[in-house]
């Protein structure tokens, strides 16, 4: 079978991934956040964004609700359309890589599956998972966007811990439950993890 890749070729550039890196000081990287909506992931990921360009990393997030206003907007929240937008994600998260950004995405991402085939896309050695594993009962209770009332009278449907499953990782690098970890708590050990797990040259 013929794929729409057939004629075309990969165009090798003259500046290298060492060079690149090594004009920013730092590794790519990417930081792939998971939990429940309203776990946190969106909040700690812009304040991690926060604190590492105070450190002088070079970093860039990407958020589930931006991509889907734009990259993703024609993508629904089917299983199939979930592993579209996951897919995406991962590719854009390596091509920023690429280009030795460190990148920390932020969506539910429910399914093993898919967070495996972005493992796969970023590549084993960049990619570490991080699980906001705040509980369904607190993220409820959070309800910020008013989605789990919603999705609770039928309003919404497909949605993550109500309609739809949510996987957990078997082995995430990193938990963080927001419900036990203060914001900054949670960033530090973010920061951690980005200065001392090899993430970065220091
Ligand atoms: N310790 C904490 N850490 C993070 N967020 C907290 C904490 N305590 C309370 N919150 C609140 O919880 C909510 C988390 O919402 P946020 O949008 O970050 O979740 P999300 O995981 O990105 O959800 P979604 O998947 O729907 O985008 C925010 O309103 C935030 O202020
Ligand atoms: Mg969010």
């Amino acid at each position: 079978m013929s794929s729409k890749q057939d004629n075309v070729v990969w165009h090798d550039g003259h500046v290298t991934l060492a060079e690149r890196e090594h004009l920013l000081g730092q590794h790519g990287r990417t930081l792939w956040l998971t939990g429940l909506s309203a776990a946190g992931k969106s909040t700690l990921a812009f304040a991690l964004e926060k604190a590492l360009l105070a450190r002088g990393r070079a970093c860039y997030v990407l958020d589930g609700d931006n991509v889907r206003h734009g990259l993703n907007r024609n993508l629904g929240f089917s299983a199939e359309d979930r592993a579209e937008n996951i897919r995406r994600i991962a590719e854009v998260a390596r091509l920023m890589n690429d280009a030795g950004l460190i990148v920390i995405s932020a969506f539910i991402s429910p399914y093993r599956a898919d967070r495996h085939s972005a493992r796969t896309i970023v590549g084993t050695d960049a990619f570490r998972e991080i699980f906001v594993s705040t509980s369904l009962a607190t993220c409820e209770a959070r309800d910020p966007k008013g989605m789990y009332g919603k999705a609770r009278s039928g309003q919404i449907t497909q949605f993550t811990g109500i309609s739809a499953p949510y996987e957990a990782p078997e082995a995430p690098d990193l938990i963080l439950d927001t419900a036990e970890l203060s914001i900054e708590e949670s960033v530090a050990r973010l920061v951690d993890l980005v200065e001392h797990d090899g993430l970065t040259p220091v």
